[in-house]
This record gives C-alpha cells, structure tokens and sequence, in this order.
C-alpha cells in the first residue's frame, strides 16, 4: 500500500489522486484541522513531527500494511536571514522537514524489513544545491535527507528496501506557487524552457522509483536543468 505524507495539498495531494486514478491503495496525511478531510476515511490527521503519532497511524493498518511504499512529501518553509530569523522557526522547519521524514520511516520500517520489501521516496529541493538568500533552514532540511538516505540505504538493503530522495526544482504546483510573481518570475528566467516543470513528472518518476530494486540511497535530480 501507498502512504503519502503532506496529502492535504500540493504535491502530496496531486500524488495520491494520480495513484487513486490508477486503482492502487493508498492513504494520505493531512496536518491542519480539515473539516472535508476528516470526513474521507482515506485520510488521517498526523503531524510528522510527533514520533507517537507516527508508530499509531503505522500500527493503525494492522493487516493491512503490505508492500509499503512511504511517500514523505509533508514540509514546511520558513524564509528569514539567518542573523534575523527565530529559533524557534527555523527549528521547526528542520523538525518537520527532517526529523519528520525520519519518524515516518522509523514507524514503518520494521514492518517493511519484517516484510522483506519496501519503498521510500524523500523530497529535497534544489534549494539546497544552491545558496538562496533566506532559506537557511529548509536548505538544511533538505540536505539532511541526503545523509540520512544513504545511511538508511545502507542498512536496509539487504531487506528489500530501498530509499531515494527526488531533489525538486521548481514545479507549477505546492509551495512555489505561493510566493510572489515578480519572484516566480526570476525562477523562470533561469529555467531554459521559461517553465516551472508539470507535477506529472514526479508522479513518473515517483513509479520509476517505487519499480526500480536497484536505484537506492540516491538523491535524483529534477529541475529542468535550471541554471
Ligand atoms: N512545490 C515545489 O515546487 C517543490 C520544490 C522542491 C521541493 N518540494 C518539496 O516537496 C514536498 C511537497 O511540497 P509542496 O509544494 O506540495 O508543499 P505544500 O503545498 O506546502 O504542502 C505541504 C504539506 O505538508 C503538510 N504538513 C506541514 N507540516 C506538517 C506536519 N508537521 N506534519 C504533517 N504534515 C505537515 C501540509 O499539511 P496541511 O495542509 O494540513 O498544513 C501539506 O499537506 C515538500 O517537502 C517540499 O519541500 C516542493
């Protein structure tokens, strides 16, 4: 079964609607109180960033977890200079943003080496391939997950499981979408194309990873060759 994390929105959402499309059985998170979410049994209110939230919504399927593939798409951003930012703010990013990727994956994993077979595909940004002014905290969110993946590679792939991280440029969905026009703009002017990249991209290669056994403990990619 499919486990999107960050359902609610953006990336996540567009993900677990193309996998329902496709007949698979999956299952998505959501963070802020939603009155139309709550009512869909597919979704379950989580936040990443409570370890005992994650080991619940994992025990929570019971039987039912089987072939699991852990889509950890849940994020957040906090853009302030570092001399200027809050503490506590730029803590939350690398709790939600890092630590959060790893509850999930510790909730699930001993279900998935027990099994013999897992999938866990991770969300890192060109942010953190780049110095851009202001994003202090979620560059280094995401390049944690570098670290971690190979790690956990590692460990794990004699188990049938296999991690891998799509390092994201800019795609005309989610967050991106959310900042300024004169800001998209500049984005735009460096990407050859003038595009922000289709989400339907990651959703391919969201299943060229999920079908690929050998393709472990890499961070991919996806940015339209921006410049
Ligand atoms: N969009 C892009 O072009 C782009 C580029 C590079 C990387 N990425 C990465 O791709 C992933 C998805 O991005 P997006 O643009 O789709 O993001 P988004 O639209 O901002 O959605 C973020 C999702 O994360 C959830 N979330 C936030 N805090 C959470 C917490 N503490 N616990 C559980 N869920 C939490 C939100 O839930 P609520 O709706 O309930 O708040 C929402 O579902 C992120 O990791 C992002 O960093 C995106």
């Amino acid at each position: 079964m499919i486990i999107i994390t960050g359902a609610s929105r953006g990336i996540g959402k567009f993900l677990l609607e193309e996998f329902q499309r496709s007949g698979e059985d999956v299952s998505g998170t959501y963070f802020n109180e939603n009155k139309e979410l709550e009512k869909n049994p597919v979704y379950h209110r989580l936040d990443v960033t409570d370890f005992g939230g994650a080991e619940k919504f994992a025990a929570g399927f019971g039987d039912k977890l089987k072939d699991i593939v852990l889509i950890n798409c849940a994020g957040n951003n906090y853009n302030c200079f570092a001399h200027k930012s809050s503490p506590g703010e730029w803590r939350k990013v690398i709790d939600t943003n890092l630590t959060g990727t790893y509850n999930m994956i510790r909730a699930f994993l001993p279900a998935m080496r027990s099994q013999g077979y897992g999938r866990i595909i991770n969300f890192s940004s060109i942010v953190a391939q780049r110095g851009i002014p202001g994003t202090s905290a979620y560059a280094a969110s995401k390049a944690g997950l570098w670290g971690m993946t190979r790690s956990i590679a590692v460990e794990n792939a004699g188990k049938g499981i296999t991690i891998n991280n799509l390092n994201l440029g800019y795609f005309d969905i989610g967050m991106i979408t959310e900042v300024s026009d004169e800001f998209q703009k500049i984005v735009k002017s460096k990407i050859p194309t003038g595009e922000f990249g289709d989400p339907v991209n990651i959703f391919n290669a969201v299943k060229f990873l999920i079908n690929s056994e050998y393709i472990n403990g890499s961070s991919v990619d996806m940015n339209g060759a921006i410049s």
